[in-house]
């Protein structure tokens, strides 16, 4: 096998379950104990928490994994993502991805 294949095939397999088709309603359910902070439907009531709603879904899987291995620290994201299994992330993704944020005004 040429090394391409082979480190492609690798990188391949690391991608793959970050980025496992999450479940938009189980993810529903999930995210009620982020309610407090990001918002009902992901819409964040104060400039303190950011608004979730409409956000990419491979973003909220990027930066949930760094609030879990500690690439991004924030003290309280770090608690809240510490229980989390990466099933549990392409939930929440696919959830907060699946609901309209803010209009983008041009
Ligand atoms: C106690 C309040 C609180 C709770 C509960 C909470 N968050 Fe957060 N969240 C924050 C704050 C504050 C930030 C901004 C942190 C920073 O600056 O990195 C944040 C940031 C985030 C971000 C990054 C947003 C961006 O635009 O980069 C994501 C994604 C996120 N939270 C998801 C969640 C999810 C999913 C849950 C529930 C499992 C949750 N949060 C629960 C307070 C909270």
């Amino acid at each position: 096998m040429k090394l391409q294949t082979i480190l492609a095939a690798a990188l391949f397999s690391l991608a793959a379950p970050a980025f496992a088709a999450g479940d938009a309603e189980v993810g529903k359910k999930k995210a009620e104990p982020c309610k407090a902070c990001h918002g009902e439907n992901g819409m964040s009531a104060t400039g303190d928490f950011p608004i979730l709603a409409g956000q990419h879904k491979d973003y909220l899987i990027f930066v949930l994994g760094h609030y879990k291995n500690g690439k991004r620290k924030n003290p309280i994201m770090t608690g809240q993502v510490a229980n989390l299994t990466s099933r549990d992330i392409a939930d929440l993704a696919a959830y907060y991805s699946s609901l309209r944020g803010l209009d983008v005004k041009y």
